[in-house]
């Protein structure tokens, strides 16, 4: 039973305004005139144009909707705008709750109980129970939090929790009722560690496999989004029933990034689609009405823009077309400062987000300012007193179907449920429908189980296998330790292989003493999250796994390859040295399921068949341009819907090894590598007498000898660069074009470099980036001389000294005023893993 769908909006900025330039003109009275719409012609939708979706009547039933009303009648001004506002657990302790009176908190994906990443679960329970018993304790309305955290392929913040395939493996399984059944798992291991709501599903449709997140996305098509979203949503919720909250074991889900996250241009994160009204429908919108429809409580607007003007301050994506046509009654959270990115407004204070739609700001660590301005900012007028009102009651009523009002949580605490066999076993079977054969020359699989086995590359790698978003942000620095309730996809393998009669070993450079009957080799890509993962080419560049797949062909041993990636990649050379070739994407923890499709029985007839097809094209060479099925040219290696099985096998033969990658490209975060200045980076030496920049010499001195450079060995051979300061001294500088570095300062990043003190500096040293610095003395003073080491400066530190993070041309400089030796290597930007620091002054 669906209501009709009904438009909620308020008239601040609503369709009706937003299309008649009269009206917008007319305006609501205010004491302050609202800050205008950035939407320009290019940018505005039209709700006429969009499908309908709704609601379920049972979101809003009269019961709640009287609940709802009766306690916002009691709330004051500062509780209504806090509910609002969601800070990060990083940034809040539970005690700021008596003084702020916070709405939400959110874990993410670098957060966690007392900044320990592996901190057990029963911590995370601890924490949830602290911040809520310190909300309880406000005076007034007494408000519950809602508290949440990404599990986007499990709960994948929490040590021993089960972690799922990626969305592109899932993708590949074309599996409705599992994605259902993954909801309702996961759910479940969110609830018992005491959160309230996920973000997630992805509904991302990505068009550029270099974008970092295409991973995060189920399809290059929007159909199977639309066939997951539903059951995703009902899986995670179960169905919104009038009267009612969610059963015990469900939580709350937010499909994002509204909108077309996956849409641009080359795939950079958080950049621009640009492309027509008919094109966002048509492709984005994806899964977002079947979303609507099953109940979906919340929506993540994206950090990325439509033709220029961001989704998180377009009213009419948010409010008229996503309460118009699209029926959505649930609320709208802004992406991690998302907010801080729109004209005219800081992380700090933004009315404009506001107004267009957004109703609870992911705040992380800019919650207070930001619950001030927005406070002061109602109190003028600048923020309509409705439209906080409409935000308010959407939060509420969100809450009441979450069942936050209640005190009994029937699943908390029951960690058993963490990693449980049955959740271990739906994991299992998803990788095994993930898996997509897109090569079996000779019939090399299934491997009979009675067979000799080498095991070569990363296969006993879990993170490596579970990717970005596991246990910490970028999902970088996990050992198999950290699952406990995992098993690698070589534990598999040795397991399946044991049970046969046969006998499997591990060699991860492919050397043997007994020639095995077969090779598999396990290799790909390693984890990354978010624009940390943009790449500039869709060529798979390591060069160890080729190498051991020649090695072992060479030896008359058949090779079969299991590729691990976030997407697919150039891999045509791998493929031609492989008799066999499997996309496994990012399986996660239950590497079994690999086995249970390679290693069939003991007469060597398989346990399983492949059921995976691809869901995204794999590219016919690693340029990398958009490759999506149905486009004018569509020319793949292997086309979207490719899979081939035991039972349908087909010939590949050789494949073209002419990757078309000229040249390289933008480099924005690597500066000097291996030896060298990564183009277009270059090295500039400058004192009072003027600047000497250096081509393709390895040494130089500035006009007056202030600083000068020698090539020097590091880590490696010719690796480093020794500089010399001297009489008054210098600057030595990296330079180039002005890149653009504020998604990686909002996301942490830091500048890193190794080096090693020669002489021991007579005065102060300074890091600099742009017209940032930062004295570095006490760190460089501190070093023993001759010792190498590595400094990491978070970019949101030079950020907040003077660097102009939106047109950095200088990413990295040392200046000393004396004398001063140093050696220096390897300069680049790097994820902050907790050891990157900010020096005062
Ligand atoms: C990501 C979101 C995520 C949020 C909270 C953002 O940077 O874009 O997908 O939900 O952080 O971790
Ligand atoms: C957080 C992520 C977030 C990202 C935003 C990280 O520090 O842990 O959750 O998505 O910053 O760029």
């Amino acid at each position: 039973m669906r209501k009709a769908a009904t438009a909620l909006v308020i008239t601040l900025m609503s369709s009706a305004c937003a299309i008649d330039p009269g009206m917008a003109r007319a305006g609501p009275v205010q004491a302050v005139t609202p800050q205008a719409s950035i939407v320009t012609d290019a940018t505005r939708a039209h709700p006429a144009l969009w499908p309908r979706a709704a609601s379920p009547a049972a979101m809003t039933d009269a019961a709640t909707e009287a609940f709802v009303s009766e306690l916002m009648s009691r709330m004051t001004l500062e509780e209504k705008v806090g509910q609002t506002i969601q800070a990060d657990i990083g940034s809040i302790k539970p005690e700021d709750l008596l003084t702020y009176p916070l709405g939400s908190i959110l874990a993410g994906g670098n957060s966690s109980p007392g900044g320990d990443e592996r901190a057990s679960a029963d911590k995370w329970v601890e924490l949830a129970r602290a911040f809520r018993a310190a909300a309880a304790q406000r005076p007034g309305a007494r408000i519950p939090l809602i508290y949440g955290i990404d599990a986007v392929h499990g709960h994948n913040n929490i040590v021993g929790a089960t972690i799922f395939p990626h969305n592109i493996g899932l993708g590949a399984a074309r599996d409705p009722d599992l994605i259902r059944r993954i909801g309702e798992a996961t759910a479940l291991e969110v609830a018992v560690t005491g959160a309230d709501w996920t973000f997630g599903p992805t509904l991302a449709v990505p068009q550029d496999d270099r974008w970092g997140r295409a991973y995060e996305g189920y399809a290059e098509n929007p159909e199977v989004a639309q066939s997951y979203a539903g059951p995703m949503t009902l899986g995670l919720q179960g169905a919104l029933s009038a009267d009612h909250p969610l059963a015990a074991g469900h939580i709350a889900g937010s499909a994002k990034h509204f909108l077309a996250d996956g849409g641009t241009t080359g795939g950079k994160d958080q950049g621009d689609f640009a492309g027509s009204e008919q094109e966002l429908i048509r492709t984005h919108l994806s899964g977002y009405p079947q979303a609507i429809d099953a109940g979906v409580l919340s929506i993540m607007a994206s950090f990325s823009s439509w033709n220029g003007v961001k989704h998180s301050g377009n009213e009419t994506i948010l409010t008229d077309v996503l309460r118009g046509p699209l029926g959505f009654d649930g609320f709208v959270v802004s992406d991690w400062n998302a907010h801080g990115q729109l004209p005219g407004c800081s992380n700090e204070s933004c009315a404009l987000a506001f107004n267009a739609g957004i109703d609870m700001f992911m705040a992380p660590d800019s919650w207070k300012p930001l619950y001030a301005s927005t406070l002061a900012q109602v109190k003028s007028g600048e923020i309509p007193m409705a439209r906080l009102d409409e935000a308010v009651r959407r939060i509420l009523r969100v809450k009441v179907k979450t069942g936050l009002f209640n005190d009994s949580r029937p699943v908390e605490g029951h960690l058993n449920e963490l990693g449980s066999p049955a959740h271990r076993a739906l994991a299992r079977e998803a990788v095994r429908k993930s898996l997509v054969l897109l090569k079996n020359e000779g019939s090399v699989l299934p491997i009979h189980s009675g067979a000799r086995v080498l095991v070569a590359g990363h296969a006993d790698d879990i993170g490596q296998a579970s990717g970005g978003w596991t246990l910490t942000w970028q999902g970088t620095g996990n050992s198999n330790a950290d699952f406990p309730n995992g098993q690698s996809i070589w534990g598999g393998i040795r397991e399946a292989v044991a049970a046969g009669g046969g006998q499997a070993t591990l060699s991860a450079d492919g050397s043997f003493t007994q020639k095995p009957d077969v090779a598999i080799v396990v290799f790909g890509e390693t984890p990354y999250a978010e624009f940390q993962g943009d790449v500039d080419t869709l060529d798979f560049l390591p060069t160890e796994p080729l190498e051991t797949l020649k090695r072992l062909k060479a030896a008359g041993i058949p090779t079969v390859s299991v590729f691990l990636s976030g997407r697919p990649m150039w891999t045509n050379p791998e493929i031609n040295q492989s008799d066999a070739f499997v996309a496994a994407w990012l399986p996660g923890t239950e590497g079994a399921g690999v086995a249970d499709v390679l290693i069939g029985d003991a007469a060597g007839k398989p346990r399983n068949d492949f059921t995976g097809t691809l869901s995204f094209s794999w590219p016919k060479t690693g340029k990398g341009e958009p490759l999506n099925v149905g486009q004018p040219g569509y020319d793949p290696q292997f086309a979207y819907g490719y899979g081939l099985t035991y039972a349908r096998n087909a010939r590949v033969g050789a494949l073209s090894e002419d990757s078309g990658v000229v040249g390289s490209g933008s480099n924005l975060d690597r500066y000097f590598v291996d030896g060298r200045f990564v183009a277009p980076w270059s090295l500039m030496l400058r004192d009072a007498g003027g600047e000497f920049r250096l081509g393709s010499e390895k040494s130089g001195a500035s006009p007056r000898g202030g600083v000068s450079v020698r090539s020097s060995d590091g880590a490696g051979q010719e690796s480093a660069r020794a500089l010399s300061f001297s009489q008054g001294g210098g600057q030595a500088i990296i330079a180039a074009q002005p890149v653009d570095l504020t998604r990686q300062s909002n996301g942490e990043m830091a500048i890193a470099f190794r080096y090693r003190v020669d002489a021991r500096a007579k005065g102060p040293v300074f890091l600099t980036l742009g017209a940032g610095s930062v004295d570095i003395s006490g760190l460089i003073g501190e070093a023993p001389v001759g010792e190498w080491r590595t400094l990491k400066v978070r970019l949101s530190c030079l950020r907040d000294r003077g660097a102009d993070i939106a047109a950095v041309d200088q990413p990295w400089g040392l200046r000393a005023n004396a004398d001063f030796a140093v050696t220096v290597e390897d300069i680049r930007l790097a994820s902050n893993e907790g050891d990157a620091v900010c020096p005062t002054q």
